[in-house]
C-alpha cells in the first residue's frame, strides 16, 4: 500500500489530513512531530509517494533538513510544503496557507501530485482496518466514540484485530495514557465504520470550542479555526448533521466571545499577532461593532442582537477564504479572476442566503437580510446606488462591513489619520435613511474610543 509521511506539530491540522488523506486517497499515513523525528523514520522507510512537511517547526527549519536528507539520500520524493521555502529541490511545491485548517487544499494539492481524483464524499480506504495514531485519542479527551476501536496484535504470522471499545462507549483518557505508557502506538477502526470515524474527528474542533476556560486570543484563534472548517465543509460537502453541529459550537463560541469583558479591544489586540482568517475577522468584528452602536436604535433589541450575530457569522459562507475580500463589481472586473470565481462572487449573497435557509434554527428574516447584505435584493451582484428598499439591518450592515473592510486592508497598524479618511469617505457614501444613522453612530463611537 502507498504511504505518504506528514511532519507537522499542529495535532489538530495533522490528525484531520491524516485522517481524510486515508479516506479520500485511500493511502497509509505516517505523522512526524518535527524533522529530526522524520528523518529517523526515513531512514528505515524509503517507501514514500509523498512528503508533507511545514517549513518551520519550534525554531528548527524542518522542511530544509528534510530537504538535505533527500538530497544526500539522492530520493526525489514530491514534497508538500505548508509555508515558504526558498530551495533548488525539483520535486516541491509551497501551499501558503492564510491559516492552519486550510486542510483541503493541502488534500487536493496532494491528490493531483498523486494523479488522484478527490471526491471528499468517497471513501476509498482499502484496507479492513486502518491505523490511527494513539495521540489523536489523547487528544480527544473523555468523550463517547462513535466507531469500534481495536488493537492489533500478532499471532504466528498473523494480525489479529481485538475490539477494545465498543462505539457508543465513553472513552476514558486514563485508559488511553495505559496504552501508550505500555508502547501502543496505534488503534484500528474498521473500513465499513472509517467513513464516520473521519466525519467525527472533524467535530472534534466542535467539542474542543465548548472549553469554557479558553478566553481572549485564544478563543479567538479558535472561532477562526472553527469558522473556516466549517465553512470549508460546507462549500465541499453541504449541509449534513456534522455541519449543524459544527456551526451551532461555532455560534456559540463567537457569542461567548462577544460576551467577555473589553470583547472589541481584545480583539483588536489580537488582530495584530494573532492569524486569524479574513474571512472570520471582517465577520467578527463587523458583529463587534454592530452590537456596540446597537442602543443608538430604538428598535435593535435583544433578539435582534441575536440575529445580527447569525447574520455576520454566515453572510458570506458560499466563499472560499481568498474570494471574501471582493466586495464590489470594480474590484472584480480588475481582478484577474476566472469566470467560474467571479460568478461565484456575484452570487454569493445568494448562495449563502440558500445555505442558510437549510438551517432550521435560523430565523427567516436572516436568510433575507444575508440575500440583500451587498444592496441587491436578488442576492445577484453589487449595485451602485444605495437601494433604499432593503431592511434597515441590511442597511446597518452594508455601512459596518464597509468600514470593516477598509479597516482591515490597511496592511500596518491604521492610524488616526486612516481611521478618520475611512470615516469621511463612509459619511459621504451613506447619506440616506438607516444608512446615514449608522455612519453617524459609528464615528460617534469611534470618536468615543480615541
Ligand atoms: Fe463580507
Ligand atoms: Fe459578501
Amino acid at each position: 500500500m502507498s504511504q505518504i509521511v506528514i511532519i507537522e506539530n499542529n495535532e489538530t491540522l495533522r490528525s484531520l489530513i491524516e485522517m481524510i488523506m486515508m479516506k479520500c486517497l485511500g493511502l497509509n499515513v505516517v505523522s512526524q512531530n518535527n524533522a529530526d523525528e522524520a528523518m529517523a523514520f526515513l531512514e528505515t522507510d524509503f517507501n514514500n509517494e509523498l512528503i508533507i512537511c511545514r517549513d518551520n517547526i519550534g525554531g528548527e527549519k524542518s522542511t530544509l533538513l528534510i530537504i538535505e536528507f533527500l538530497k544526500n539520500n539522492k530520493l526525489n520524493v514530491p514534497l508538500i510544503v505548508l509555508g515558504e521555502v526558498v530551495s533548488d529541490y525539483p520535486n516541491l511545491f509551497c501551499l501558503n496557507l492564510f491559516d492552519d485548517s486550510s486542510w483541503k487544499e493541502i488534500v487536493y494539492k496532494a491528490g493531483a501530485i498523486l494523479n488522484i481524483e478527490i471526491n471528499l464524499k468517497q471513501n476509498l480506504q482499502t484496507q479492513s482496518f486502518t491505523p490511527v495514531g494513539i495521540n489523536y485519542f489523547l487528544n480527544i479527551g473523555d468523550s463517547c466514540i462513535h466507531s469500534d476501536i481495536y488493537i492489533r496484535v500478532k499471532k504466528g504470522d498473523e494480525y489479529h484485530f481485538i475490539k477494545r471499545f465498543h462505539a457508543g462507549e465513553q472513552l476514558i483518557q486514563k485508559d488511553i495514557e495505559k496504552y501508550k505508557s505500555s508502547g501502543l502506538k496505534f488503534f484500528y477502526i474498521s473500513k465499513d465504520q472509517f467513513k464516520d470515524f473521519v466525519d467525527q474527528s472533524t467535530i472534534d474542533l466542535a467539542l474542543k470550542l465548548g472549553d469554557k476556560k479558553k478566553s481572549g486570543k485564544d478563543r479567538n484563534k479558535l472561532n477562526s479555526d472553527s469558522y473556516n472548517l466549517t465553512a470549508e465543509r460546507i462549500q465541499c460537502l453541504g449541509i449534513d448533521e456534522i455541519s449543524v453541529q459544527l456551526v451551532e459550537a461555532s455560534v456559540l463560541s463567537m457569542k461567548e466571545s462577544l460576551g467577555e469583558k473589553n470583547a472589541l479591544n481584545a480583539f483588536l489586540e489580537s488582530l495584530q499577532s494573532n492569524k486569524n482568517s479574513y474571512g472570520f475577522a471582517h465577520s467578527y468584528l463587523s458583529c463587534l461593532i454592530l452590537h456596540q452602536i446597537a442602543h443608538n436604535f430604538y428598535w435593535f433589541t435583544f433578539r435582534v442582537k441575536e440575529k445580527i450575530t447569525l447574520i455576520t457569522y454566515f453572510h458570506d459562507i458560499s466563499l472560499p477564504e481568498e474570494l471574501v475580500g471582493y466586495n464590489s463589481a470594480d474590484e472584480v472586473m480588475s481582478s484577474q479572476l476566472v469566470q467560474s470565481d467571479r460568478d461565484l462572487i456575484n452570487n454569493h449573497a445568494m448562495l449563502a442566503a440558500n445555505i442558510v435557509g437549510a438551517f432550521e434554527f435560523v430565523p427567516e428574516e436572516v436568510s433575507s437580510i444575508i440575500r440583500e447584505h451587498h444592496g441587491a435584493t436578488n442576492g445577484i451582484g453589487f449595485p451602485s446606488n444605495l437601494n433604499i428598499s432593503i431592511s434597515p439591518i441590511s442597511q446597518m450592515f452594508i455601512v459596518v462591513e464597509d468600514f470593516v473592510d477598509q479597516f482591515l486592508k490597511i496592511k500596518s497598524v491604521p492610524s488616526e489619520a486612516d481611521i478618520n479618511r475611512i470615516l469621511s469617505k463612509i459619511q459621504s457614501k451613506y447619506t440616506k435613511l438607516t444608512y446615514e444613522k449608522t455612519a453617524t453612530a459609528l464615528s460617534k463611537m469611534i470618536q468615543l474610543k480615541k
